[in-house]
This record gives C-alpha cells, structure tokens and sequence, in this order.
C-alpha cells in the first residue's frame, strides 16, 4: 500500500523526541519542550540532544567555553564566503560553507566524530552567516569571535556588530530551543538516509539543510513574514486573506503534518513575539499576525505552527528575513546530530520500494523505427 508524502507511515524508532503522542506531547529525550524552553538554555538543551543527557554545571560552562573556542572560521572558508555572491541565498551558504569545512577538517581525522562535527557546526555556522553578511553588505572582513557566551547571542552581535540585547538574546535562545529537534521530519529523515549509506556527517548535515530550505519545511518563517508584512493593518490582513483562502492559496506558517489540534511550540513562541514587540513600542507584526490567526482558525479551522510566530519574533529580534531559515539550521544541526548518531548506533541501509505506475512492459524499437 502507498500513502502519499509517507503520512501515517511509521519509518523507524527513535529515543530523541516525541512529536504529537498522546497524553505527552512534544519532548526532547523526555523532557518536556514547554519546561526546556522556560528553564533551560539552547547549549545544554544541544548538549543533551548530542550526548544524550543533560549537562551538570561543570559539563555545561565547559560546552559553553568549547563552542566559543570553536567559532573561528579557517581562512580557505573565509575566501569561499568572499567569493559568492551578495545575491546567494544564505541557506545555500551554510549548505556550501559545511561542505568546504568537511574537506578542511573531515570527520575521522583528528579525533572528529558525528558528535565534535556536530559542535564544531553548531558553533561556526553562525559566523559564517555573518562573515558572509558582513562582506557583502558592508565590506568588512569580520573577527568572528565576540564577548557573547551563548549561540543565540553571539549570533545576534556578530550579525548587527553590537552587544546582543538581553531580552532579544533570551528570546531567540528560546526559538533556538524550539527548532532544536523534531522526531523523523524531512530535514532530518534526509541526514537519516545519508547517513545510512554510512556516508561521513558533513554531507548528511549538508543534505539536510537542503531539505530544509524549501518553503513547505524551513522556508516557511521567511514566507510568513513577507505575507504578514505586505498587510497594512489587522482589518487589510483579514480582507486579504479571505481572497488568498477562497483562490486556494496555501497561508504560510499554518497546518501540520503530524500536529492536527496545534502545535505546542506556537503558544511559546508567540508570547516572545508579544513580548518584544511590547518592548520595542510596535505591535503592527504582532497585531497583524493575531488576526490572521484568528481568521484561519475561524474560516479554516488552521492553527499556526512554530514559524507563524517565529517570523515576527526573529523580526523584532533585528534577525533579516533572509536569516530566518539559517538560523534554524544553528538550532537543528543538534537534533540531525543526534539522529546521525542513532541511525549509525543500529545502521540499516534505508531503502522502501515505489508501486510501479509505468506502462506494461513493451518491445524496445531501433531509433530509426519510432516515427
Ligand atoms: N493554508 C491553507 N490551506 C492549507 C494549509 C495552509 N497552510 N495547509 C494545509 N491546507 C489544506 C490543504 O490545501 C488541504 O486542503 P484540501 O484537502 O482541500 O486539498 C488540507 O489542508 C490538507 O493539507 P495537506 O496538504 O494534506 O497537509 P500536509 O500534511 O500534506 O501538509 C504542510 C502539511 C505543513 C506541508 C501544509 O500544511 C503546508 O503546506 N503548510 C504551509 C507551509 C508551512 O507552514 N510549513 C511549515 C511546517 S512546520
């Protein structure tokens, strides 16, 4: 039997994540993601998707100090980041920026497992954002370290070369937290697939990150801003979205495919988008987004899920459109790591078959017999 997209199927087992089980919701090895993002910080929240368990407090000021160690960018990759153009797409410079790094320093040499290849991502890829952003826009050759001790917060400086505000910078730890992990999505299932062709960790990730760019999965953050920011008002939203609704228009940041009553990671997310917008005296993103919420659970009964909210949230945090996606990438590289980890831990090449829909076999004509 086939079921299109492989809804319902269920492709493997995993110990990392639930997404939508009963009676416990969405949890990163147990923990459940509403506590991680209240108490918990993006470093140890990846610490533990890596290596299986929280860190004590030693474990974690040292993680912490090892990702700060590892944000320098060697020169080749500086070079590449020069070379492409100010138009690429900054999801297609983390795409390329990990592949050169897979052949700077490739996994097996040196120590380097899926786990040190995973940190060494996890705390690079945001300088490359940003060296790359820096060049192009404004033609300074960065130094990619900063006073910032945290992901989320280095990110943030490096991006806008000014200390990260504290309220910004624990918001997006917490959307960090949020994106960090999510059960057999396609990002992730892709890095799966790679990897059991026990292929290395760095195109698994590049893979990935592949999979993540297209609007029906990542993209969808960027897309939802740029929808909620072509609207003037709440009351232009609501005109606007009834004609995008009646002509069959997919509304970007709504619908799941495991999610049917709602995604917990929105409640969470939106409260940050409140809460900076109400620190930075605008609500117009906010108070648009509000109304399209209630118009699609209204009209659709469609609730918005993680990226709906995240737009506006990442906007007030001073994160460009363009940055949305990659951003996800500095918090998904944890989870992938983890799958890669699991798929190695009890390899099988992953392979399904296809139900063949082509014609019967036939007799193959000579070239000068097909008409
Ligand atoms: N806006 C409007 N209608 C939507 C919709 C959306 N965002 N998402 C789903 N629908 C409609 C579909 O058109 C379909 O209607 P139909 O039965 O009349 O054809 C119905 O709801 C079921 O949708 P389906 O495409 O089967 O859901 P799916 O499980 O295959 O897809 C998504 C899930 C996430 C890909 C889909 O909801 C979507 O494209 N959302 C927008 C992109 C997005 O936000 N992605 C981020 C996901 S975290």
């Amino acid at each position: 039997m086939t079921t299109s997209g492989l809804m319902g199927i269920t492709a493997g087992t995993s110990a990392v994540s639930t997404v939508g089980k009963a009676g416990v919701g969405l949890t990163y090895r147990g923990y459940s993601i509403t506590d991680l993002a209240a108490q918990s910080t993006f470093e140890e929240v990846a610490y533990m998707l890596i290596y299986g368990k929280l860190p004590g407090q030693q474990q974690h000021d040292a993680y912490k100090k090892k990702l700060v160690g590892l944000r320098t960018l060697p020169d080749p990759l500086k070079s590449l980041l020069e070379a492409m153009p100010a138009s690429t797409h900054p999801m297609d410079v983390l795409r390329t920026g990990s592949s050169l790094l897979g052949t700077l320093e490739p996994e097996g040499e040196g120590g380097r497992t899926a786990a040190s290849v995973g940190d060494r991502l996890t705390a690079c890829f945001g300088s490359m954002l940003a060296y790359w952003y820096r060049f192009h826009s404004r033609n300074e050759r960065i130094d990619t370290g900063s006073d910032d001790d945290t992901v989320a917060g280095h990110f943030l400086n490096l991006i806008s070369g000014r200390p990260a505000d504290p309220l910004k910078r624990d918001a997006l730890d917490a959307i960090l937290i949020l994106y960090a992990e999510h059960e057999f999505n396609a990002s992730t299932f892709t890095a799966r697939i790679i990897t059991s062709t026990l292929s290395d960790t760095y195109s698994a990730i590049a893979g990935a990150i592949g999979a993540l760019r297209g609007p029906l999965h990542g993209g969808a953050n960027e897309a939802a801003m740029e929808m909620v920011s072509s609207f003037d008002s709440p009351q232009d939203a609501e005109k606007s979205l009834l004609h995008m609704l009646e002509a069959r228009r997919l509304i970007m940041g709504f619908g799941h495919r495991v999610y049917k009553d709602g995604d917990p990671r929105s409640p969470i997310v939106k409260e940050w988008a409140r809460r900076l917008s109400e620190a930075a005296g605008n609500t117009s993103y906010y108070d648009i987004s509000e109304r399209i919420e209630e118009v699609m659970m209204r009209e659709k009964g469609m609730f918005p899920n993680l990226d709906f909210y995240a737009a506006t949230a990442y906007h007030m945090c001073g994160v460009p459109t363009a940055m949305f996606t990659p951003v996800f990438v500095i918090a998904r590289t944890s989870g992938w790591i983890a799958h890669v980890i699991e798929q190695r831990g009890d390899n099988r090449l992953i392979r399904p078959l296809a139900d063949y829909t082509g014609p019967e076999p036939r007799e193959y004509l000579p070239i000068e017999d097909r008409g």
